[in-house]
């Protein structure tokens, strides 16, 4: 159990410093590689980055408007309905956040009572329970587990009760890698308009995913346009992840009570960065491809170098994510003492997984390792990696 913090909320307790800063600290620490923490080494497209600069420069500097700025909220409205044909009214049902982080933040908060539960994918992105929690609300977990991390549709059922005010999911899926596909999407669609639940689906990694496994949005489903809060960013479509530039698309309704919260957290945020990110969604096809089959490159070489060091890898269909089992490197399967050992070991940084789950045992000898680096950057990681080949402590 963790330390109690002194003044923090009840709520709160718990959740401490996140292993993130912990792990990136060690990295740098030590000098090791950093595959811990999810962002990209290179900068995002150029057509983007002048944006924002020319933006910075020609003086949009100030608040923007409260939902954002048209630029982008028509461009987030495109950008549905070019890959999913999905309609949005870009002045009453899209909403500009401070990256997803808020937006999945400020949803808990203007949709949830106190006591009510939320039924969320296990593992899951660390601040949904942060989020969770903030709003007083309860977790209710569904675990992916390996090999294949599939969703468990008796066990999303069973999770559903009278108290449940919002399904929490999200595909493609931090940390598993898993895409969620049209037979399990169907499910969770079945029963969300069964049990009349507003689903909040976080998409953030919409454009990463690989071997042909595509993104379908939950409010393509029969009955999920108008329950649906879809939230996405444009950190990892565009490389970007410090402008903290995201969204939401839902129905006037559920856009507008959501806005009531998230315009008391931070009003607005990244000005010149709007139209940056609006200019992003508007490239060409070949970014996005281009975008995935890269990454897709490097998960290819970072698979293949974990499975020869003697990790037992689950191969990842989307995100920046690949997990391991530990277990036949090290027999107590301690992945906790085994990433902070790993610097010391090899040189490489890595993330326990047991951060992202409720009942933490659950997550204890998995490993999660990021790929969304530099080809050379994987290239050497691998070769350290190597070094362990055959070392089982
Ligand atoms: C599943 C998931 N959701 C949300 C985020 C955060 O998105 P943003 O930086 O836009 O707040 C991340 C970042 O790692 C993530 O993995």
């Amino acid at each position: 159990m963790a330390e109690r913090v002194p003044y923090l909320t009840s709520r709160l307790q718990g959740f401490g410093t996140t292993i993130f800063a912990e792990m990136s600290a060690l990295a740098v620490e030590s000098g090791a590689i950093n595959l811990g923490q999810g962002f990209p080494d290179t900068d995002g497209p150029p057509e983007v980055l002048d944006v924002a600069v020319a933006a910075i420069r020609s003086g949009q500097n100030q608040y923007p408007p409260g939902r954002g700025v048209p630029a982008l909220r028509q461009a987030i409205a495109r950008h549905q309905q070019r890959w999913y044909g999905l309609t949005y009214d870009p002045d009453t049902e899209v909403l500009v956040t401070a990256g997803a982080t808020e937006a999945i933040a400020a949803a808990c908060l203007a949709l949830c009572e106190p006591g009510d539960e939320v039924v969320v994918l296990e593992p899951a992105f660390d601040s949904y329970q942060a989020s969770i929690a903030m709003a007083g609300a309860t977790p209710v977990f569904v675990t992916l587990r390996p090999p294949g991390y599939r969703l468990d549709v008796d066990a999303l059922r069973a999770a559903v009760t009278d108290r449940t005010r919002l399904l929490l999911l999200n595909s493609p899926h931090n940390p598993t890698g898993t895409v969620l596909d049209r037979a399990e999407l169907a499910a969770v669609a079945e029963l969300a308009v069964e049990r009349d639940l507003v689903v909040v689906t976080d998409e953030v990694y919409e454009h990463l995913t690989f071997d042909g496994h595509a993104h379908i949005p939950l409010a393509t489903f029969p009955g999920m346009r108008d329950r649906t809060v879809a939230i996405s960013s444009g950190g990892k479509t565009f490389n970007t992840t410090g402008w903290k530039v995201g969204w939401l698309c839902a129905t006037p309704a559920l856009v507008t009570a959501v806005t009531t919260a998230k315009q008391f957290l931070t009003y607005v945020n990244g000005a010149p960065f709007q139209p940056a990110i609006a200019a992003g969604l508007d490239l060409p096809d070949d970014y996005f491809a281009g975008l995935a089959a890269a990454l897709g490159a490097r998960r290819d070489e970072l698979c293949a170098g974990l499975d020869a060091a003697g990790f037992t890898v689950f191969r990842p269909q989307g995100t920046y994510f690949v997990t391991v089992d530990i277990r036949p490197l090290r027999d107590d399967g301690d992945g906790m003492a085994f990433c902070r050992a790993l610097p010391g070991m090899c040189g490489v940084v890595a993330i326990p997984n047991q951060v992202f789950y409720g009942d933490q045992e659950r997550g204890r000898h998995l490993v999660r390792f990021a790929f969304a680096k530099r080809a050379e950057v994987i290239h050497e990681a691998v070769q350290r990696l190597g070094t362990l080949a055959g070392a089982a402590a």
